[in-house]
């Protein structure tokens, strides 16, 4: 039986205005409902993951400061189409702890989560993973599909 290639879109981002553009495009084939979504942003330190998640909070429509979330693990965004929630689990150890920063009651919203891999089953409830590694003086971005409704979306990326 032929397998089939799993749905990704693998781009080099120059610079930081790359990303900028990569996460307003992205925010452009979500739903207007952008309740029960979940994007892991995974990449080392300084690969670009807040710089992804300020631009796609901003394309959403808010124009004040993206704080990192670093010591509040929980950044809330409330736009006309649903809640942004930007989440960084760098300080996080275990899976139980995700219970502390109430992850179940984020579901009425998008949840942007940096540093997922600090509780490894967030990638059987996510929608997509993002990658970022870095090449030369840009990074290299990897979109990839976790969901049904994910791989919908990737594949409208990968036409586009
Ligand atoms: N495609 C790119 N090419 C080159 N530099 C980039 C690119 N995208 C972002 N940057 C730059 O990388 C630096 C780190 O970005 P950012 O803070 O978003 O990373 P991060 O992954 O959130 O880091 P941390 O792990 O510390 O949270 C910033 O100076 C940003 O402008
Ligand atoms: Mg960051």
């Amino acid at each position: 039986m032929p397998t089939r290639d799993p749905v990704a879109v693998n781009r080099l981002l120059a610079d930081a205005a790359a990303t900028a553009d990569f996460a307003r495009r992205l925010y452009g084939k979500l739903p207007p409902d952008l309740s029960g979504w979940t994007i892991l942003l995974r990449g080392e330190l300084g690969a670009g993951k807040s710089t992804f998640a300020r631009a796609l909070i901003n394309a959403a429509g808010h124009s004040g400061p993206v704080p990192s979330p670093t010591y509040t693990l929980v950044e809330p965004y409330q736009m006309a189409h649903g809640n942004i929630y930007h989440i960084d689990l760098y300080r996080v150890s275990s899976e139980e702890e995700l219970s502390y920063l109430g992850w179940e009651e984020l579901e009425d919203g998008l949840r942007l989560v940096e540093w997922p891999d600090r509780a490894p089953g967030l990638m059987t409830q996510a929608d997509i993973v993002l990658t970022l590694t870095y090449e030369n003086t840009g990074r290299r971005v990897e979109l990839r599909a976790l969901s049904e409704r994910g791989e919908a979306l990737v594949r409208g990326f990968e036409s586009s």
